[in-house]
């Protein structure tokens, strides 16, 4: 009985979950999921918004949380520019509202833009979340391999 109850928990995270790399700051998120995506390299597809989806326990108190985006490719990383739209982690987490307090446990909804122009390049995308005041206490964060690819026709 209990074997069946875990096997039947463990069934939704390898379908709809996806392996991402822990980084070397911040706590990873409880799960992830990134539509389209089953296994790494994930596809940027240009044109297209990426959604993630993912679920993060808060480390302590906090007003408002932001989300950055750092792309590394070749080695070289930097950040990527997001309009604070989307990167207010207030206005992606459904009907709970910022602040947040310690311990709560929140799905982010996440899109991000893949313009048509960008290079049809293999990059690794590391996403966290950081607080507004303060960005050197991330409260979740994982990276992933990606790569961008042209829609298909
Ligand atoms: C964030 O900064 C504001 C303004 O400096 C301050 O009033 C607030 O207490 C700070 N919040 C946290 C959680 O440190
Ligand atoms: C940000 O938080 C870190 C870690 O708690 C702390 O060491 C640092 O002094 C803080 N920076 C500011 C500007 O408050």
């Amino acid at each position: 009985m209990f074997r069946y109850l875990i096997l039947v928990a463990l069934v939704p995270a390898i379908v709809f979950g996806v392996e991402f790399n822990k980084c070397s700051k911040g706590p990873a998120p409880l799960s992830l999921s990134v539509v389209g995506c089953d296994s790494q390299p994930c596809n940027l597809v240009r044109g297209k918004n990426t959604e993630f989806q993912f679920l993060f326990e808060v480390l302590s108190d906090v007003d408002e949380l932001r989300t950055t985006v750092f792309a590394t490719v070749f080695g070289l990383t930097t950040e990527y520019p997001l309009p604070s739209e989307f990167s207010n982690v207030c206005e992606h987490i459904g009907t709970d509202k910022c602040p947040l307090e310690k311990g709560e446990q929140i799905t982010v909804s996440l899109s991000i833009p893949v313009l048509e122009f960008y290079p049809l390049i293999s990059l690794n995308i590391e996403i966290s979340l950081v607080e507004k005041n303060n960005t050197s206490i991330v409260h979740s964060c994982f990276n992933l391999d990606a790569k961008v690819v042209e829609p298909e026709p």
